[in-house]
């Protein structure tokens, strides 16, 4: 039979969940977990000797061993799995209890579920917690969203099992209804942007340049020494020295390639497209998983459709540390174009995001934590109403030194015929933003021409329509104004 006043409970013990139960049980909280997997318990049960936590086999018993009013946490899969676990728990709980989704939750779900727990004054945080299993064993980063008074009396264990950078905890609070999930999810398409840039320069390295596994994993080992500080240009590094068992040879050779996804990246884009900010290294990342997916296609192909000869005869060395230098220019656009979508979301949706708390509680415990991430939280510090990161000045300057790099790397992948879509989006969106002009008024002229949808004139404001086309029997200079 469990003790009373549990201060915590968590219904998930798969992974993610179990390894943040003993997390918070190592820094002092006493914790209750329930799964309904008896196996799962009784791993919980294995793992807490020593420590306060309760490992229940029966919702009633583990509601009932929680401290009044009530926190309970969820770690389980987004989805269905998330309304089960509310169904289940929902009728046990009171006013002034806390429920916590700590999964990858789409944020219209979480804003449905906040209203319908809303009905019985359960107050619900829609929480992003990044940094995988090992993050969530030894401190990750969480964005929680919600009602502040709920994050206030969680705040204390949040802040306790977060992962820590110049002693501040990676967790802050993020702003009502599903922000926490929203920019969880912003994260994740950031994350989608950053792996597909690190697989481009792989494969340049490798077909282009005839780099070895261990050339490879010396060289992002270097790239992590430097600007691209990173995890994820870290556990690179780590995988092309990772032998294969089976094989006896580098495992990163014997993986499919073939990336699947769970979707979170898809839902950035998705959103994206409906508040109408371009976010193209985010978009270009998902295609290109599906792209990956089509595979039998690209075998088939790669008999048919003809190319350059992959191999560059200029020197290796010199172009890798071009590579590099592209590849922080282009992860940098690629943090840009996710701030873009937060700060619209932001305003659409009435988070009021701080975005230089979400780069600072970024900078530790999650999957996309760098070192430029420090710039980017001291931008949007030093201007907190700063409309983009681009138009930061150092921000600004730092990219307008590393584009030529950007250039040279797109340019020379297309000359070998190897895909570099991220590189290259990067490098167009880069060049976008710096064009005062853009041929986009040959656009709006045709879709006036064949649909008399209107344009507007740089002279005088409002909107116009000409009868363009001199066969149909109109003069084309013949404009007329819009009521
Ligand atoms: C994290 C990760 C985590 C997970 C993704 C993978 O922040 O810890 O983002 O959430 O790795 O869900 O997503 P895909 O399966 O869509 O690649």
């Amino acid at each position: 039979m469990a003790n009373q006043g549990y201060h915590i409970g968590m219904i998930g013990l798969g992974v993610m969940g179990r390894n943040l139960l003993g997390n918070m049980a190592d820094h002092g909280f006493s914790v209750a977990g329930y799964d309904k997997d008896p196996q799962k318990v009784a791993a919980l049960s294995d793992e807490a000797k020593g420590k306060t936590v309760y490992a229940a086999s029966k919702i009633e018993d583990f509601v009932n061993s929680l401290e009044k009013p009530r926190i309970i946490m969820m770690l389980v899969p987004a989805g269905g799995p998330v309304d089960s676990v509310i169904a289940e728990v929902f009728p046990l709980m009171f006013s002034g209890d806390i429920l916590i989704d700590g999964g990858n939750s789409h944020f219209t779900d979480t804003e449905l579920r906040a209203k319908k727990l809303a009905v019985k004054k359960v107050m619900f945080l829609g929480t992003g917690v990044s940094g995988g299993e090992a993050g969530a064993r030894h401190g990750p980063s969480i964005m929680p969203g919600g009602p502040k008074q709920a994050y206030e009396r969680v705040r204390h264990i949040f802040e306790a099992v977060a992962a820590k950078v110049d002693d501040k905890p990676c967790v802050t609070y993020i702003g009502p209804g599903a922000s926490g999930h929203y920019v969880k999810m912003v994260h994740n398409g950031i994350e989608y942007a950053l792996l597909q840039l690190i697989a481009e320069t792989y494969d340049l390295m490798k077909r282009g340049l005839g780099f070895t596994d261990d050339q490879l994993g010396e060289t992002y080992r270097c790239w992590n020494e430097g600007q691209l500080n990173s995890f994820l240009i870290e556990i690179t590094a780590e995988i092309f020295k990772k032998i294969d068992e089976k094989t006896a040879k580098p495992l990163i050779d014997e993986v499919l390639d073939v990336a699947r996804q769970k979707g979170t990246g898809t839902w950035t884009s998705e959103d994206a497209m409906k508040l109408n900010i371009p976010v193209p290294n985010i978009n270009t990342a998902v295609e290109m998983r599906n792209i990956s997916c089509y595979r039998w296609l690209r075998q088939t192909e790669s008999h048919l459709l003809g190319g350059p000869a992959m191999e560059y005869k200029g020197d290796a060395n010199q172009l890798a540390a071009a590579i590099g230098e592209a590849l922080c220019a282009a992860m940098v656009i690629s943090y840009s174009q996710g701030f873009a979508l937060l700060a619209e979301a932001s305003r659409q949706y009435n988070y009021n995001l701080n975005l230089a708390d979400i780069a600072g509680i970024w900078r530790g415990g999650c999957i996309i934590r760098s070192s430029i991430l420090e710039k980017i939280m001291a931008a949007y510090r030093d201007e907190p109403r700063l409309l983009h990161l681009l138009a930061n000045r150092q921000i600004a300057q730092g990219l307008s030194t590393m584009q030529e790099s950007l250039r040279l790397t797109a340019k020379t992948a297309a000359e070998l015929g190897i895909p570099v879509p991220g590189l290259m989006a990067a490098i167009a969106y880069f060049d976008s933003l710096r064009s005062p002009w853009l041929p986009a008024n040959l656009i709006a002229a045709q879709r006036d021409f064949f649909g008399s949808h209107t344009y507007e004139r740089i002279d005088e404001k409002g909107t116009f329509h000409t009868e363009w086309s001199k066969e149909r029997g109109q003069d084309a200079r013949d404009t007329k104004k819009e009521a």
